[in-house]
């Protein structure tokens, strides 16, 4: 497969069955689960714990936020569940597959089919324009014509309000237009696990809250399964469940009122501003530059 194709979450439709999670991973109503995660990284003495034994499930339909202290884990969590960072122990149910047991090319070939990736880079193409970057989606992964491709990349940037914008490469955009077109690409394909880490950092509220409505109606309407790292607690309002990440381990789990409730909701500190996850991922990087 070539490095385009790859770098734009395409490539052929699953030929051979990917391997069947076990039993325990295959709750009903559970699109995506963790059981008993544990992530290092370095060796020796400067050997740390990420994830000290993590289980979490989430179901098709909900808009779910990780929130938690700056090092506490939630974007290595994001990427272990998303299948972009191997575990070193525990399992990944998704959609009734184990994830960490396929072998390189069923994986790939299940992220392409049923997950999309938002992170706080864009990473999107220097040289397309705003409608080319979600056509090219389209006409590569699902073979559509060039006028379907269109018509459903315009669609699209007209729900994220970019339709007098389709025109624009990334450098004549502001930074939530960039996004927002970043969560059009990610959207256009229809998967059914949405990943996205700090997807409103850069952002203004007003920009911020467009783009957590545009996911939340994803989940709702859609039926996809979203997981959203977060520091910002505007954006509990518009969850289903909220989950917090200490230390590397699961500390609260619940509602957005249960966790509204809490005193230090708002003690969160957000992160400085950075461009692009700092882990080192199996994620496409634009190659177009
Ligand atoms: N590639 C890496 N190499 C070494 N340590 C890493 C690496 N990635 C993450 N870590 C460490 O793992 C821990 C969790 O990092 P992670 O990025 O998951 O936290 P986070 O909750 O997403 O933080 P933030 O809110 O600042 O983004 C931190 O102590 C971090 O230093
Ligand atoms: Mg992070």
């Amino acid at each position: 497969m070539c490095r385009l194709t790859r770098l734009l979450g395409l490539g052929p439709k699953p030929t051979a069955p990917l391997v069947q999670a076990p039993g325990i991973l295959r709750r009903e109503n559970a699109a995506l689960s963790g059981a008993d995660l544990i992530r290092s990284f370095g060796r020796g003495e400067t050997k740390s714990y990420a994830l000290k034994g993590v289980s979490v499930e989430f179901r098709k339909g909900d808009l779910n936020l990780l929130m938690g202290p700056s090092g506490s884990g939630k974007s290595t969590l994001l990427a272990v569940l998303s299948g972009l960072l191997r575990p070193d122990d525990g399992a990944v149910g998704a959609l009734g597959q184990d994830v960490w047991r396929m072998s390189e090319e069923q994986m790939e070939r299940f992220r392409l089919q049923h997950c999309s990736y938002i992170f706080q880079g864009y990473n999107l193409f220097p040289a397309l324009t705003a409608r080319e970057q979600l056509e090219i989606v389209l006409k590569w992964g699902e073979g559509c014509s060039a006028r379907e491709a269109r018509k459903r990349s315009d669609h699209v940037l007209g729900q994220l309000g970019l339709a007098n914008k389709a025109h624009l490469r990334p450098g004549q955009m502001s930074g939530g237009e960039k996004q927002r077109v970043a969560i059009g690409r990610a959207l256009v394909k229809n998967p059914t696990l949405v990943f996205a880490d700090e997807p409103t950092a850069a952002l203004d509220w007003e920009n911020g809250q467009q783009v957590i409505k545009l996911l939340t109606e994803n989940a709702r309407e859609r039926g996809a399964m979203v997981l959203v790292v977060t520091h910002d607690p505007r954006l509990v309002p518009f969850a289903d469940k909220v989950l917090e990440l200490t230390d590397g381990q699961l500390t609260q789990e619940g509602t957005p009122s249960e966790v509204l409730e809490r005193p230090d909701i708002h003690e969160f500190t957000p992160p400085p501003v950075r461009k692009g996850p700092r882990l080192r991922l199996h994620v496409p990087q634009p190659a177009m530059a």
